[in-house]
C-alpha cells in the first residue's frame, strides 16, 4: 500500500513517522534485489554547489540500477544565483528531467529551487539539513540493531545539517537523542522545537549537554562528524579549538554501552572529530552507511517519482 507523496524532500520533517517506516522497507526490499526497472525512461539533475563523493556517486548509480538516468551539474557549470536566477534554473529543468537533487551552500537555495520547480526537489545538503544521510543512517541503524525505537544515539560535535536531520530522524523514530557541543556550538533552537514535538509523539528523549561523556552514557550509537563544514573553512583553526575536548576517541567510545556503534557520514578527518583508526574498529559502520546511502536513496525517487512502485 503506497503513503501519500509529497513533492519534495528538503527536510526530514516533511516526512511523517510512517513515511520514515515505509521508505525503510523499501530500501530494504530493494537491497535484496539489485538493479530493476523501476524509473525506466525518468531522469534526475545533480545540481551541486559543493564538493561530493557519496551522494554523488550514490544518487547517480541509484538511478542507473533503477534504469533511469542523471546529468551532473557542477558548481562551475552553473553558476547558480550568478549566471542564471535560481528560479529560471528551476523553471528550465523543470522541462527536462523528472527531479532534481540539490547541494547548495544556503537552504534557501533549495527551498527556492523547490518553489519555483514543477517536478520534485531533493535536499542533497544544504547548511541546514543533510534528509538523505539521516534516512540511510536509519537504515543502518536498524539492520544492526534490529530496531530503532528506544534506542539512544548520541551526537558529539557540531550542531550542523547532519546533527539536525538526524535529530529530526531520530525523535520522529523513536530514538533518543543526546547532543553534546561546546556553548557556541549547539542546535538551534526552531529545530529544537520541532523536535521536540515529535519526541512527545513517538515517546523519546531529548539531552543537550556541554559533556561529551554524559551524552554517551548508556548510549548505542556514538556519533559524529566534521567540526567544520564546507563553507566554514575560515573558521577551521577557531572550531579545532573550540571542538578539541570533542573528539571521539576509544575512551569516550568505550563510555557508551559495550555493543555500541561509532557512526560518521564521511569524510572524516582523523585526529579531529575522530582519532586514527577509530573508523577500522569492529564498531564502526562508517562504509556501510555510505553503502546504504545508495538503498535509501532508491527507495526516496522511487516515493517521489513512481509511487505505485512502492511495496
Ligand atoms: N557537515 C558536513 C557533512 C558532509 C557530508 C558538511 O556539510 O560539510
Amino acid at each position: 500500500m503506497s503513503v501519500p507523496i509529497k513533492k519534495d524532500l528538503l527536510s526530514v520533517s516533511d516526512l511523517t513517522h510512517e513515511e520514515i517506516e515505509s521508505l525503510l522497507q523499501q530500501a530494504l526490499s530493494l537491497k535484496q534485489r539489485g538493479p530493476c526497472d523501476l524509473l525506466s525512461g525518468k531522469s534526475l539533475a545533480l545540481l551541486f554547489e559543493k564538493p561530493s563523493l557519496r551522494t554523488k556517486v550514490s544518487f547517480d548509480i541509484a538511478m542507473h540500477e533503477l534504469g533511469g538516468h542523471t546529468v551532473y551539474l557542477s558548481p562551475a557549470e552553473i553558476g547558480l544565483g550568478q549566471r542564471e536566477s535560481i528560479p529560471d534554473v528551476a523553471r528550465v529543468l523543470s522541462r527536462y528531467v523528472d527531479c532534481i537533487a540539490a547541494r547548495t551552500f544556503s537552504h534557501e537555495t533549495v527551498t527556492t529551487l523547490a518553489q519555483h520547480s514543477t517536478i520534485p526537489v531533493i535536499n542533497a545538503l544544504s547548511d541546514l539539513e543533510h534528509p538523505c544521510q539521516a534516512l540511510s543512517d536509519l537504515l543502518t541503524i536498524y539492520e544492526k540493531k534490529g530496531k530503532l525505537h528506544g534506542l539512544t544515539l548520541a551526537f558529539v560535535g557540531d550542531g550542523n545539517n547532519v546533527a539536525n536531520s538526524l535529530l529530526l530522524a531520530a525523535t520522529l523514530s523513536g530514538i533518543n537523542f543526546h547532543f553534546a557541543s561546546p556553548p557556541g556550538y549547539k542546535i538551534k533552537d526552531s529545530l529544537l522545537q520541532q523536535a521536540k514535538k515529535s519526541a512527545a509523539a513517538s515517546g523519546s528523549g531529548i539531552n543537550l549537554t556541554s559533556d561529551p561523556y554524559e551524552a554517551v552514557k548508556e548510549a548505542d550509537i556514538v556519533y559524529t562528524d566534521v567540526w567544520t563544514s564546507m563553507g566554514q573553512e575560515a573558521e577551521a583553526k577557531k572550531r579545532r579549538l573550540a571542538f578539541s575536548q570533542y573528539q571521539v576517541d576509544n575512551k569516550l567510545l568505550d563510555s557508551a554501552k559495550s555493543a555500541a556503534l561509532f557512526m560518521h557520514p564521511l569524510p572524516a578527518h582523523n585526529n579531529e572529530e575522530v582519532s586514527a583508526g577509530l573508523i577500522d574498529k569492529a564498531q564502526s559502520v562508517v562504509f556501510d552507511q555510505a553503502e546504504n546511502k545508495l538503498h535509501m536513496e532508491k527507495a526516496l525517487l522511487i516515493k517521489l517519482l513512481s509511487p505505485s512502485n512502492l511495496v
